[in-house]
């Protein structure tokens, strides 16, 4: 598995890649989400330091084959429009949760589940940005490098990339630029 894979508008995944890697997320939010291993494994460490603060967060969205992913852009781009769509959800090949190394976590919290755009101003959002790095993971559609990763701000979606994460974290990269500067 190269953990550092760059999937995007500019570098699609064939319809048929299905990671060879993925297990059962054990979410409590939902059923049957897979993610790979060693994600999930970082994750689960994630959590439970999470937990010793008092922060409850779990997995919404893990690994989507390309028919899922093209359901629910289908669904979105009916609902909101290609204008809204473009920069909210990837077309069919071209999201990384076809990777099984992203994923979008939620925050149970006050009795409730905080998803989406509601999980933007909770402590745990802040304390997951700044800490995910050290078990591999990134924040991969930050606020303010929207005309690089061509997305809007995601504060729930968590990219795996394994040991670079804390250099694309302390240097304040997004995954194209980390890239871009290796291939230099
Ligand atoms: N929302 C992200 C970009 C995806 O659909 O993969
Ligand atoms: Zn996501």
């Amino acid at each position: 598995m190269d953990y550092s894979i760059l999937v995007n508008k500019d570098n699609p995944l064939p319809r048929a890649h299905i990671p060879n890697s993925l297990v059962d997320a054990e979410s409590k939010y939902k059923e049957n989400i897979k993610l790979d291993r060693l994600a999930k494994e970082s994750f689960d460490k994630l959590k439970n330091e999470a937990l010793r603060y008092g922060y409850n967060i779990d997995i919404v969205s893990g690994y989507r084959d390309y028919d899922y992913q093209e359901k629910i852009y289908n669904k979105l781009l009916e609902e909101k429009g290609f204008t809204y769509a473009i920069t909210r959800i990837a077309s069919p090949g071209k999201s990384e949760h076809q990777t099984g190394l992203a994923l979008d976590f939620c925050i149970y919290k006050d009795e409730k589940c905080y998803i989406e755009h509601d999980v933007e101003d909770k402590i745990e959002t802040k304390w997951i940005h700044q800490n995910c790095h050290r078990y591999g993971f990134i924040l991969r559609y930050p606020l303010d490098k929207e005309d690089i990763t061509k997305y809007s701000y995601e504060p729930w979606h968590l990219r795996y990339v394994g040991n670079i994460a804390s250099y694309i974290y302390n240097n304040n990269l997004t995954l194209e630029e980390y890239k871009e500067r290796e291939s230099r």
